[in-house]
């Protein structure tokens, strides 16, 4: 062996690399495969980082730091010292849409100086990966026990060129349930993140745009983020305050979450990116074999469609027998669990503005707690959890451990949460009011998993903080909303068009599994004005189970309505929740997406197409099935004359046997889609 081949074998098989060297004046680190490079400097009294893709300049000189309360302002002066480490490793999911994930990374770590007490010396950790890039600042000279406020992030994103943007306003009194507009990037005001974007004016060279999403990952003890635009394409943090206006409050040395940005060439490149999950820390939780994905139903479209209600009553839903009647149907038709909405007390009169009188513990009458449960263990069902707060969470907080413990002691091992109540009206312990995502409630978040945790229960939170990929750290959270879910087809006004549902893989989901309870099949529900009721074609609801990752799937119609359609039901029968390997085939925002994924531990494939209003034909090369073997191709697609407008319910299912080397031909209805299980034949 030469001495140079020596080297670079050394350079192979080294796991880390790190070394500190004289600081220039200008750092700079590139990603494993070179893909990506990112460069820090100092320049008048300010941070700056900048990025670039393949030798082209993706964002141009952004700003770094915090600013504290008591004090102006610091100016950043130089870099001091500068790190190198590198990392390539595989960890494995206990559940998931990928099961081995591979973490392959190069870090850059700069320590900055400033002219402030508390900016005196803080680090930004650069994390380049392939695919993208996250940091975040250390401030770990902060003396032990000295309380600080953030009181402004002068993080920016300022993206070189023009781009469209896919938004809602973000503090809208909804939170997250908005539709989505596509505008130019330069209208954003102030945005939720995943903030993704598309260049408009980049010729595209060997087929391959330029798509960017911001968001954070690893959400712990700090507000969350929006991004303010600046009417000029840049973006800046904007991090959800305090009532007193401060935004983060810590004490002694702190870390905050890491600010990342998603680069590639298609927009299914971002859907396919891992970067959020490997920024979380590893698992806290020791044995996760108690935590389960999986699908269920429950008594809880019924009150959506106003068949049955919350309340105690006539109509009251969550009674013994009606969930029985739920069980049983799961049972026949291999579901894992039931929920049941309404079974606690609190729901009579207003109860969003009553949140703290809801009880965690104590059921209506006609809500047999125990018989209920015992009844599903003897039918291997189980009764999945409910807890409204209406965004009461003192009072939550106040019953959180009796609640957890009880629902573990009756074998509950699921909790859907919910905190129905517009967004700056939740008030904490001091009467404060508080953004649903600001530090107060991303602690609450946090808590409520741990607890959860400690009685096994996994949790399903709705109306939540947004994902950040905690889901690694704390594998209990199994699923949350986020987003205009399924709900929105009972009783939205409008409703959900159908581009919602090829935007969101491209946005929301980036963030991380979303409960939106696919599986509407009486799509029409008796509503004569399509913007009261879904705006989908039947296998679109199929499609959905395979396009809209989440561990636990709803089938949220009424049981009555799979019996009428055994067809389309088999196919929610037959999609599992959790997945050896996912890829994103093909998809353009608001358009169109196609998504295979693998089971867990087995050979099947399953498919999931959707097309936006217009109908679209696209045609599928099977290559990601194993060569040499033979599938079964189980096809739902739309019927003839199908239209999300006029014919929603046209499905046709058709049965063929296809190879790796076949392509398949997916030709969808306006607001249509197609489903498909492939099923190993040898
Ligand atoms: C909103 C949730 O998204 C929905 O699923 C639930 O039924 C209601 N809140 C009542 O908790
Ligand atoms: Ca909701």
């Amino acid at each position: 062996m030469t001495f140079r081949t020596l080297a670079l074998f050394a350079a192979l098989t080294t796991p880390a690399i790190a070394h500190t060297a004289h600081a220039a004046e200008r750092e700079c680190a590139q990603s494993p495969g070179k893909v990506i490079e990112v460069c820090v400097f100092t320049k008048g009294g300010q941070a700056f980082y900048e990025v670039s893709r393949q030798g082209k300049p993706v964002l141009a000189p952004s700003a770094l730091g915090l600013s504290f309360a008591g004090e102006p302002a610091a100016r950043i002066t130089a870099i001091t010292a500068a790190r190198r480490d590198a990392s390539d490793s595989r960890w494995e999911q206990p559940w998931g849409e990928q099961r081995v994930i591979r973490d392959h990374h190069a870090d850059l770590t700069v320590s900055l100086a400033g002219d402030t007490a508390l900016n005196k010396r803080f680090d930004v950790t650069f994390r380049l990966f392939d695919d993208g890039l996250g940091f975040r600042y250390a401030y770990d000279a902060i003396p032990a026990g000295q309380a600080v406020a953030v009181t402004d992030e002068h993080t920016e994103f300022r993206p070189v060129g023009a781009y469209d943007a896919w938004w809602y306003e973000g503090l809208g009194q909804e939170r997250d349930e908005y539709l989505y507009k596509q505008t130019d990037a330069r209208r954003v005001t102030l945005a939720e993140t995943p903030l993704t974007l598309k260049r408009t004016d980049a010729p595209k060279e060997g087929g391959g745009g330029l798509y960017l999403s911001f968001h954070e990952a690893a959400l712990v003890d700090y507000p969350s983020m929006l991004l303010a635009g600046d009417g000029a394409g840049g973006l800046k943090a904007w991090l959800m305050p305090w009532p007193d206006g401060t935004l983060a409050r810590k004490t002694g040395p702190f870390t905050t979450p890491w600010r990342t940005v998603l680069i590639g060439e298609t927009a299914g490149a971002l859907a396919d990116s891992r970067l959020e999950l490997n920024l979380n820390e590893p698992s806290k939780i020791a044995d996760t074999a108690w935590i389960k994905p999986g699908k269920y139903v429950g008594v809880w479209w019924e009150m959506h469609l106003e068949k049955s209600t919350w309340g105690s009553g006539p109509k009251h839903g969550a009674t013994t027998a009606n969930t029985k009647h739920y069980m049983d149907f799961a049972a026949k038709y291999g579901f894992d669990g039931v929920l049941v909405e309404g079974w606690n007390q609190g729901w009579d009169g207003d109860w969003i503005a009553n949140g703290d009188k809801f009880s965690f513990t104590k059921a209506y009458p006609d809500f047999d707690l125990k018989a209920i449960t015992d009844y599903g263990k003897s039918k291997g069902v189980r009764l999945i959890g409910h807890n409204e707060t209406a965004g009461a969470v003192v009072n939550y907080e106040a019953q959180l451990e009796d609640a957890m413990a009880l629902y573990e002691s009756v074998g509950i091992a699921q909790v859907k949460t919910g905190y129905v109540r517009h967004s700056g009206t939740i008030l904490d312990q001091d009467g404060g009011r508080q953004w649903f995502a600001g530090q107060y409630m991303v602690r609450h978040n946090l808590k409520v998993a741990e607890v959860a945790a400690r009685h096994h229960v996994s949790i399903d939170a709705h109306e939540p903080v947004k994902d950040t990929g905690l889901r690694r750290t704390w594998p209990n959270m199994l699923s949350r909303e986020g987003a205009r879910g399924q709900e929105f087809n009972a009783w939205g006004n409008p409703t959900n068009p159908p581009e919602h549902t090829v935007i969101l893989p491209f946005t929301r989901m980036l963030a991380g599994p979303m409960d939106f309870t696919p599986g509407i099949f009486d799509v029409v529900h008796g509503k004569a004005e399509l913007a009261r009721r879904g705006q989908s074609t039947l296998a679109v609801q199929l499609a959905l189970y395979v396009v809209l990752y989440s561990p636990i799937q709803m089938a949220a119609d009424l049981p009555e309505n799979y019996e009428a359609r055994p067809d389309a039901f088999q196919f929610i029968r037959d999609v599992p929740t959790d997945w050896e390997t996912s890829r994103t085939l093909q998809g353009e925002i608001g358009d169109y997406i196609v998504v295979a994924r693998q089971p867990r531990g087995g050979q099947d494939w399953f498919l999931g197409a959707l097309t936006d209003e217009t109908a679209r034909k696209l045609t599928q090369p099977l290559t990601f099935l194993a060569p040499g073997k033979r599938y079964e191709a189980q096809i739902y697609r739309d019927g003839p004359g199908a239209d999300y407008r006029t014919n929603p319910h046209a499905l046709e299912t058709v049965r063929k046997v296809v190879t790796s080397q076949d392509s398949l031909d997916l030709d969808m209805a306006p607001g249509g889609g197609a489903a498909v299980r492939f099923r190993v034949l040898d």
